[in-house]
């Protein structure tokens, strides 16, 4: 599997566990077995997730710095700050998730973080993604799918295994009613004056140039 092909396919499971999470806290009334099941998805968010997989996500963010490209505002800001959003709201649930008296408010920050992880996924996938291969060009990307191979280890393995027998056995939730899931700039939530998107924010003259040719 090369390196750009492990991100998505880590997105097709955070996608699922993120839905399966909201399954899970909406049905907490069914006692231990479902609290232990939480547990451990938590914890593949926190090993898999964050450890892995945005890690991963920076070793490509760090490459598009060597380009010049800017991470101090646009798309590279946002992707950066939105990890650190994702662990804060992970510590966050796994507060509220010990405390029986904030059942509503860990079902509020699980439905915000799922949205928000569905729009993070959505946009990564068909902005960051593809616009990265399109400049990256050869020799980072074999050094990207060289870290990679040094870095694919079995615990990874161990705990994504865990993780698609617990979206098996709860199915995720494939939709709610505060998620608005879509492609490109224009479905971000900093579409609106604090990004000014991809083309505006990262394209050098020489991809504007180019635009037909790699079109
Ligand atoms: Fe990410
Ligand atoms: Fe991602």
């Amino acid at each position: 599997m090369t390196f750009f092909q492990s991100l998505t396919y880590d997105h097709e499971i955070l996608d699922n566990a993120a839905g399966t999470l909201v399954s899970l806290v909406k049905s907490m009334n069914n006692g231990a077995e479902v609290i232990n099941k939480i547990s451990q998805l938590i914890n593949f968010f926190q090993n898999y997730m964050i450890e892995y997989h945005i890690v991963k996500e920076e070793w490509l963010i760090n490459e598009l710095i060597g380009m010049q490209i800017p991470a101090d505002h646009g798309p590279l800001y946002y992707y950066n700050f939105e990890h650190k959003e994702h662990q804060k709201q992970i510590d966050n649930i796994k507060k509220h998730l010990v405390d029986e008296n904030k059942r509503e408010a860990l079902l509020s920050l699980t439905l915000k973080f799922c949205t928000d992880l569905w729009e993070h996924i959505d946009k990564e996938n068909s902005v960051l993604f593809p616009e990265s291969e399109k400049v990256i060009g050869a020799a980072k990307t074999s050094r990207l799918n060289k870290h990679l191979e040094e870095n694919n280890n079995m615990y990874d393995k161990v705990l994504k295994q865990i993780c698609i027998e617990i979206i098996q056995q709860y199915p995720p939730v494939i939709s709610l009613p505060e998620s608005i899931r879509g492609d490109g700039c224009t479905s971000c939530r900093f579409y609106d004056g604090r990004c000014n998107g991809i083309e505006l924010e990262w394209w050098s003259d020489y991809q504007w140039e180019d635009l037909f040719e790699r079109e």
